[in-house]
């Protein structure tokens, strides 16, 4: 997608945007910065993370993946009927994860976008364990293959680099 269809989007509120990439990689920073710019309010920012914590006391609680994606698709559901920007703050590096989301984005007529984060492995990995977040070598490397198995072209929504979304918002707000 070219900067200034990008732009357009951003400046159209009711969209949804779903960043794709490993922990660490940059999503909620990015999220932080639409608010900051003023692209989208603060309760549009929808993120598993703080779900987890609401609902079982730890951002790394995995007690109820279930529960925590029932609650993402309410939530998303109601905000794309109500017209409300949302940014769905997740790894969504699995199709069954960002499928919904995307499915629900075009069902409910909302323009949709995918934000592609591809910071190496082992930079996302020093910047987790600074903040005291160490996941098993497993997890890495089922998120790295996940990620590589993505076939860009064929999502359901266009897709943009994180790089170009992160200049387009510093350029023109
Ligand atoms: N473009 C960037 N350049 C350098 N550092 C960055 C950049 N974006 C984010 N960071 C830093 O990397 C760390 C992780 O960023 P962030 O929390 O946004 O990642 P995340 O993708 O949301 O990770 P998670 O999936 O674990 O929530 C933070 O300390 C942040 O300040
Ligand atoms: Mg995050």
């Amino acid at each position: 997608m070219r900067d200034d269809e990008v732009y357009k989007l951003l400046s159209t509120p009711g969209w949804l945007l779903v960043p794709v990439g490993l922990p660490g990689a940059g999503k909620s920073t990015l999220g932080g910065r639409l608010v900051a710019h003023g692209l989208m309010h603060q309760h549009g920012i929808l993120s598993t993370d703080t779900l987890r914590e609401r609902l079982g006391g730890r951002r790394d609680w995995l007690g109820d993946e279930e529960l925590v994606f029932r609650h993402v698709r309410e939530i998303l559901d109601a905000r794309l009927r109500n017209g409300l920007t949302t940014y769905l703050d997740a790894t969504n590096v699995r199709a069954v994860d960002r499928n919904y989301a995307l499915a629900a984005a075009q069902a409910a007529g909302r323009a949709g976008l995918v934000v592609r984060f591809s910071e190496p492995k082992e930079v996302c990995r020093r910047r987790r364990a600074h903040q005291g977040v160490v996941y098993d070598d497993h997890v890495w490397d089922g998120l790295v293959k996940d990620l590589a198995e993505i076939d860009w072209n064929s999502l359901a929504v266009p897709w943009v680099d994180s790089a170009a979304v992160a200049r387009i918002i510093a350029d023109q707000t």
